[in-house]
This record gives structure tokens, sequence and C-alpha cells, in this order.
């Protein structure tokens, strides 16, 4: 497919890693006439192969992945020893044990050798970008490439990537934030100056970070974006794998805000503001060794609904997120005029 046709598309709805997306809500997303992407952070290159072929055998299309770049190692160990030491008594008390903070690339090489054979229409990276080489080779397969950046600095730097689209990510957006590096904390960039800064780089860009309505979506594409993608949006959607703590969490009034947080995985992240959030506003660097650390304590939080020592992830505008269908979401989002 074309990215002109791509771009037909509108409204996306953004890849989800950790069981959020799933093969139901990206082919909902395509049959309702927009587009969605498959998250493959956290899987296994097989498990992407397998939920391809899902999503091929349902007839969906376009067909979108989603890359988590390869990380830098944790820079201090000593840290990661304090910060488990500060973990070991919740830990305790949900009755699981705390994970080895190892190093991991998330089955890098092995993702792109899948997605230059299985040649997705596009291939989208967050956390990073991948190497010259390796976005060449997918481009060259016929696979379009697209970088996440969260900064004018960064765009600029992808650029020299040569990327089909950018993806421009602001503050407001829910989740891990698709920054290049771990440090500094990103900055707080509205959606419109993210936007100011790299639709004049020649490129599509594609907005993220905030958009909830149909004229959030307008506001948008009207500011020179070509498509927006919504992840906040569409976590209380049927088809998404949202867990029932995390459905509750954003349902509920016992929620006033979210803050951009390093505590759950050591790298910046924008959730519902918790006692686990409040606690550690100075938990360390290290991605995904910190994300191994807290596994248990957020996987034991989260089924005993302890909803305020789970990672509940979330953009500024959760508070208007519906539920409903993918595709009632989608109708929404697109509002009457389009
Ligand atoms: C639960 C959750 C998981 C996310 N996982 C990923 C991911 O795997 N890859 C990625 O590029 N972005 C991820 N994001 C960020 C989204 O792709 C998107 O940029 C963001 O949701 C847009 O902002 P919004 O939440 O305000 O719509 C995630 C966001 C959420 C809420």
């Amino acid at each position: 497919m074309s990215i002109h046709e791509l771009l037909q598309r509108r409204v996306w709805v953004a890849p989800m890693a950790g069981g959020t997306t799933t093969v139901a809500l990206v082919s909902a997303a395509c049959e309702s006439g927009g587009f969605g992407l498959l998250a493959a952070g956290y899987k296994p290159a097989d498990e992407v192969r397998a939920q391809i072929d899902e999503l091929r055998e349902l007839g969906a299309h376009p067909i979108g992945v989603n890359v988590f770049a390869r990380q830098q190692a944790a820079p201090d160990a000593a840290a990661l020893d304090r910060y488990a030491e500060r973990l070991a008594p919740v830990a305790d008390r949900l009755g699981v044990e705390l994970g080895a903070p190892r190093h991991d690339d998330d089955e890098f090489d092995a993702k792109i050798d899948l997605l230059v054979a299985e040649r997705p229409d596009l291939v989208t990276f967050t956390f990073g970008m991948p190497s010259a080489a390796e976005a060449e080779r997918l481009q060259q397969a016929g696979v379009l490439v697209g970088l996440t950046v969260t900064s004018a600095e960064e765009a600029t730097a992808a650029m020299a990537l040569s990327p089909d689209l950018l993806i421009a990510q602001a503050s407001a957006a829910g989740g891990h934030r698709g920054s290049h590096r771990l440090d500094p904390k990103p900055g707080d960039e509205s959606l419109a100056q993210l936007l100011r800064d790299t639709v004049s780089l020649g490129v599509p860009i594609v907005a993220a970070g905030g958009i909830m309505t149909a004229t959030d979506v307008q506001d948008a594409l009207d500011a020179g974006a070509s498509a927006v993608s919504c992840g906040t949006a569409f976590l209380l959607a049927d088809e998404a794998g949202t867990s029932k703590a995390h459905r509750a969490a954003l349902t509920s009034s016992d929620f006033s805000s979210t803050v951009v947080t390093r505590a759950f995985t050591g790298r910046w992240a924008r959730a519902l503001e918790n006692e686990w959030a409040r606690a550690e506003t100075d938990a360390p660097a290290g991605y995904p060794e910190v994300h191994f650390l807290t596994k248990g304590i957020r996987g034991a939080a989260a089924a005993a609904h302890d909803l305020q020592w789970a990672h509940l992830w979330a953009g500024q505008g959760w508070k208007s997120a519906r539920q409903g269908s993918a595709a009632e979401i989608m109708t929404g989002l697109r509002g009457v005029a389009r």
C-alpha cells in the first residue's frame, strides 16, 4: 500500500503493548475505515508472526507493526539495588518475588528479520530508532517505515533515516513516552507545539497525544498532521485487552490526575497518579531492567485489584475515554463531517 493510500485512513488506533492491543482491536480498526497497528513490544518474534498470520486470515488490511528499539543498558546498578530494597516490602505484602533486573533487546534482530520477510505495510519504532541499514532493509522490502519522535531534536535526528512518516507524540500521551533516550525526563511540549516543529520537515506527520474527540482530530489535521494516532481513547474499547483493574481505575473517581513517572518500568511513562507513583518520584532509570524487577508486583497488584500498586497507563485525556466497540469509538473520533 502506498503512503498516500495509508494516510487516507485518518484515525489510527495506536499500538499498545502489554496486552492492550489485540488482534480483534486492530482488525476492528481496519474494518471501520481506520487503521490499527500490532504492538510487537514484550513479545517474542514468533508471537508477532502468529498475530500477523491471524490478521491476514481475518482479511485485515493494511497491516502495521510497532517495535521497541534497542535500549542502552541501565546506567546505575547500585540505584537498581536500592530500588529493589525499597520495593521488597511491597513484594512481600503481595506475596511475589521481585524479578531479576536483566537487560534484553526484546528480540530486536529477529523482529527485523521477520518483518523484512513478512512485509507488512508499515513498521513503526518507538523508544529510539533502528540503524539506517535496518530502516533501509525494510524499505527495500517494500515496507513503509515510521519513527516516533517526542521533540524537535528527535524529529531532526529521525529525518537522517529518510523515514516514510513520523509519529509526533506529545506530552499528553498515555503509556511510555517514545523518547529516544532514557534521560532526561521528556519535556511537556504540547501537541500544537510539536506539530509546529515537525510539519515543515517534508514528511507526513501522524499526531499522537491527548486526541480524544472529533474536535481534537480536526485540530491536529488543521495543524498539518496527515493522520492521528489515539491510544487512551481506545483503552475502554470492548476489543481492547485492557485488564479489569485498569478499566476500573480509568472509570473510578478515585483518580484525579496523571503523572509522568519511571517508577513502574525505569522508562518515563504517563499513568494515573497512585500511591506507587507518589512514593517513588526518584525511581532509577533503566529499561527494561526496572520493568523486569517490578513485573511481579504489577501483575499481582492488578490481579488483587490493588490499584495503588498497579501501573495504570493513561493519557491526560483519560476522563473522555468512552466504553463501546472500537467501531463506535472510531465513528465518534471521525465526527459527522468526515
Ligand atoms: C496502554 C498503552 C500502551 C502503549 N504501548 C505502546 C507501544 O507498545 N508502542 C508505542 O509506540 N506506543 C505505545 N503507547 C503510546 C501510544 O502508541 C500513543 O502514542 C499514545 O497512546 C497517544 O496518546 P493518547 O494516549 O493520549 O492517545 C502506549 C500507550 C498506552 C496508553
